[in-house]
C-alpha cells in the first residue's frame, strides 16, 4: 500500500513513524513533511492547502490511502474533492467537519443530541452579545465561531474581559470572518482530557484517553497554546467513565450529524471537563491532536494503517486496536517567545546524546536540515516521548531527552503529567 499523509508537524511525524511499521505499508509520501520524517516518508513540495495538487499527485502515483493531519484541508473540503475523484481519503467531509470548523454548528448539533456541554448562546450582534453577557455569572467563555488557530475561546475572568473579547470579535473582527459570530457559554471547571474516536461513519472505536498540557509555563499559567505536552493514559479516566462519554457523547453525535446527511468518518476528537455531574464537551476536533497523538501512536500495538483504510472503507467492525499497558509521556520543546512570535534559525545539537537511550522517541515540527546543520524553524520543534511500566518512569525518559537536545531559547514545562501523578497519590 501507498500512503500519502498531509501536513508537516509532530502529529504528522508520528503518524509516519507509526504508518511506517505496518506490513501492509510499503511506501509513504508527506506533504509537505518535514526533515525529521525524512528517513521514513518521501517528503513532496505541495502544501496542505493545495487540494488538486494534492489530488493529482494521489492519482497519478497511485496511493492508496491518503490521510490528513491539520483540520483546514478537511475544513474546506479536501476531502469531498478526493471522493469525487474516486481517491481513498481517511477524515470528514467539509459537510461534517463543520463539528470543529463552526463552533455554532457543533453546540447546536450537541444541543439537539443531548450531548453534555456548557449552556450557551450564539451571537452575530454585539449589542444583543453584551445583553446576553450581562445575565451571564463570571467566569464565562467567549469563543469564536471559525477557526482561529487555536487563539478563538478566552476564559473571561472579569466582565470586562469577556466585554473586550466579544467587542474585538464582532465589531473590530480581529478573527476576521471567524469571528463575525461568536458563542457564549458557561464557565466549566474540572479536569481536562482528550477523547479520540476512529469513525467510519456509522462505528465507532475509541482510542485510550489522554491529557495535554495547553498553557504555556507551569502551574498552567501563561497564554494558551498549541499543546506544550500530553500523558496516557488518564487515571482519572474510568473505563466505567470510558463508557459513559461513548454513550452519551460519541454514539448520539455519529448518529446525529449522519441524520443531518453528513455522515463522519476520520478522527472525532472530543475535549472534555471532567465536571462534578461527569464528562462535558468543551469542543469537537475533527482530526487527530496535537500533541496527543504523540503518545497515542506509540501506545498502539496494533496496525495503523489497517484500521485508518477500515474506516475510510466503513468497515470499522471488522479491526479491532490492542493497546500497550504500558504509559506514555510527551513533552514539547518550543522556540524562545513561542506561542507569541518566535526565534527561528537556531542551530540544534544533541542528537547523538539520545541515539541509545531506550523506549524514547523524538518527533520532529519545527526543524530543518541544511547540510550537516539542523535548524529551528518552528514555535513547537520537537516532542520528546517517553515509554514505562508506569508514567513517572515514562516522564523520566521524556525529559531526558528534553534536555539532551539543545538549541539556544529551548523551553518546555516541567510540569507534565504532573496533574495525574498528584490524582493517583491522593487516592491511594
Ligand atoms: P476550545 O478552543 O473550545 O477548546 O477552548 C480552548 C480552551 O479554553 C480549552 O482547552 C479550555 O481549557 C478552555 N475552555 C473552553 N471552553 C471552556 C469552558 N466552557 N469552561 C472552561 N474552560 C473552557
Ligand atoms: N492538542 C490540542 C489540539 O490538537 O487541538
Amino acid at each position: 500500500m501507498k500512503i500519502l499523509v498531509i501536513g508537516a508537524g509532530g502529529r504528522e511525524h508520528a503518524l509516519v513513524w507509526k504508518l511506517s511499521q505496518s506490513p501492509l505499508v510499503k511506501k509513504i509520501f508527506a506533504a509537505p513533511g518535514n526533515s525529521g520524517m525524512a528517513r521514513l516518508a518521501e517528503g513532496l513540495p505541495i502544501p496542505a492547502h493545495k487540494t488538486v495538487e494534492l489530488a493529482d499527485f494521489a492519482d497519478s502515483n497511485g496511493i492508496d490511502l491518503t490521510v490528513v493531519g491539520p483540520e483546514g484541508p478537511l475544513v474546506h473540503g479536501i476531502v469531498d474533492y478526493f471522493k469525487e475523484r474516486r481517491l481513498t481519503i481517511f477524515g470528514p467531509t467539509k459537510g461534517a467537519a463543520r463539528l470543529e470548523g463552526s463552533k455554532a454548528f457543533s453546540k447546536q448539533l450537541m444541543e439537539k443530541c443531548g450531548v453534555p456541554t456548557a449552556r450557551f448562546g450564539i451571537f452575530s450582534d454585539l449589542t444583543e452579545a453584551l445583553a446576553h453577557l450581562e445575565k451571564c455569572s463570571i467566569p464565562v467563555v467567549v469563543k469564536a465561531d471559525g477557526l482561529a488557530a487555536g487563539k478563538g475561546a478566552v476564559v473571561a475572568h472579569t466582565r470586562e474581559e469577556a466585554i473586550y473579547a466579544l467587542t474585538s470579535m464582532l465589531k473590530d473582527k480581529t478573527f476576521g470572518e471567524a469571528g463575525s459570530k461568536v458563542v457564549i457559554e458557561e464557565y466549566l471547571s474540572g479536569e481536562e482530557v482528550s477523547v479520540l474516536a476512529v469513525v467510519d461513519g456509522n462505528h465507532l472505536i475509541l482510542l485510550e484517553p489522554s491529557q495535554d498540557h495547553k498553557r504555556a509555563l507551569d502551574g498552567d499559567q501563561g497564554p494558551n497554546t498549541g499543546g506544550m505536552g500530553a500523558y496516557s493514559p488518564v487515571p482519572m479516566v474510568t473505563p466505567q467513565m470510558m463508557g459513559q462519554i461513548r454513550g452519551k457523547i460519541f454514539e448520539p453525535v455519529v448518529r446525529g450529524i449522519a441524520e443531518q446527511g453528513s455522515p463522519f468518518q476520520g478522527i472525532l476528537y472530543a475535549g472534555l471537563m471532567l465536571t462534578a455531574d461527569g464528562p462535558k464537551v468543551l469542543e469537537f476536533n475533527v482530526r487527530f491532536g496535537d500533541p496527543e497523538t504523540q503518545v497515542l501512536l506509540p501506545r498502539l500495538k496494533s496496525d495503523l494503517a489497517e484500521l485508518l483504510l477500515a474506516a475510510a472503507q466503513g468497515r470499522l467492525q471488522e479491526v479491532r486496536p490492542v493497546w500497550d499497558t504500558r504509559a506514555a509521556a510527551c513533552v514539547v520543546l518550543a522556540s524562545q517567545g513561542y506561542p507569541g512570535k518566535y526565534d527561528m534559525g537556531r542551530e540544534i545539537t544533541g542528537f547523538k546524546d539520545i541515539e541509545d537511550l531506550p523506549e524514547t522517541l523524538l518527533f520532529h515540527a519545527g526543524t530543518k536540515r541544511e547540510g550537516e546543520r539542523w535548524i529551528t524553524v518552528g514555535g513547537r520543534v520537537f516532542s520528546a516521548v517517553g515509554l514505562g511500566d508506569t508514567l513517572e518512569a515514562a516522564l523520566e525518559r521524556a525529559y531526558v531527552v528534553a534536555e539532551k537536545i539543545q538549541f539556544e531559547g529551548k523551553h518546555f514545562r516541567r510540569d507534565i503529567g504532573a496533574r495525574a501523578l498528584k490524582g493517583v497519590k491522593s487516592t491511594r
